[in-house]
């Protein structure tokens, strides 16, 4: 039996049973541990993933064994993606170090050339058993200064989303709907009858990014529309440092990472839960 399961494989029995998978961002040993502990203990199925950032920080090859020793030891499914890969070779690159699933973001790509090279994922991750995510529609970073018009425009287009996903044979497909990466408070306005009219016309499992973002009430919603997974890594960060700050608040002479960077993991690990509670898939193992 393989170690890792396959993001599809998650969602479309979210997709299914109306809830989502979490998808949290993993940098190091100790956030890696704070997210599947979690899942463990909340009997949740996980998506473990990691950006450019993380593989340029950690290396891939780090990534994939510190998820797959997290994985031989938990006994609830797990799914290592590939984060925001912008090029053709960094997705065949994950593919080869061992992750079940991987993104092509074509999203700053005229949309005939994002059709065309997430197909050309499609071909050969789908030969190797490995899914793909693509992104349509461009979700912008909190500090750019984007205004309400400007984030309209940026979303992604019903129609085209119907194309694409025809013509790419991807398993999953990330949307633009007024989400905004990065945000520190939850204040993003997303479109949720933009989501419901994509779902209806692909039909396939939707993700939700830059969720740290999004108010819980309307995250609830967007997974009643058709959201399968959501993407939180802005949350999780604010939960790590915070445990750095209390330790060296209460102790400014602790020069004992582990007792530094274990109350970070700790902290870490109640924002993880109280997400995957947000999304339902606890109790889905
Ligand atoms: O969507 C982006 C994620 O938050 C990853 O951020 O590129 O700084 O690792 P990063
Ligand atoms: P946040 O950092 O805004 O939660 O977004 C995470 C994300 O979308 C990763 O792809
Ligand atoms: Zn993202």
């Amino acid at each position: 039996m393989k170690l890792f399961v396959t993001n599809a494989q998650l969602l479309q029995q979210a997709k299914k049973e109306g809830y989502a998978i979490g998808a949290f961002n993993a940098n190091n040993m100790e956030i890696v541990q704070a997210i599947i502990e979690t899942a463990e203990e909340e009997r949740a199925p996980v998506i473990l993933q990691a950006s450019q950032g993380a593989i340029q920080y950690a290396g891939v090859d780090y990534i994939a064994a510190m998820v797959r020793v997290a994985a031989e030891k938990a006994t609830v499914p797990v799914a290592l993606h590939l984060d925001h890969g912008t090029s053709f070779e960094q997705n065949i690159e994950c593919i080869r170090a061992g992750f079940s699933s991987v993104m092509f973001d074509g999203s700053k790509l005229p949309l005939q050339e994002n059709i065309a090279i997430t197909k050309r994922v499609c071909d050969v991750a789908h030969i190797v058993g490995v899914s793909v995510e693509g992104e349509l529609g461009q979700i912008p970073k909190s500090g750019e200064n984007v205004t309400r018009e400007q984030l309209e425009k940026m979303m992604a287009n019903p129609a085209e989303a119907e194309e694409f996903v025809k013509k790419t044979g991807v398993d999953a497909l990330a949307i633009a709907v007024g989400n905004v990466h990065g945000m520190k408070t939850q204040e993003a306005q997303i479109d949720i009858a933009r989501i419901e009219k994509i779902r209806k016309l692909t039909d396939i499992p939707l993700v939700l990014h830059g969720a740290s973002g999004i108010p819980d009430e309307s995250v609830k919603k967007a997974i009643k529309a058709g959201i399968c997974k959501i993407n939180i890594d802005t949350e999780l960060r604010k939960a790590f440092v915070r445990g750095i700050s209390t330790v060296l608040k209460e102790n400014p002479n602790e020069i004992d990472p582990r007792k530094i960077l274990g109350k970070a993991k700790a902290e870490m690990k109640e924002a993880v839960r109280e997400k995957i509670r947000l999304f339902g898939c606890n109790n889905k193992a």
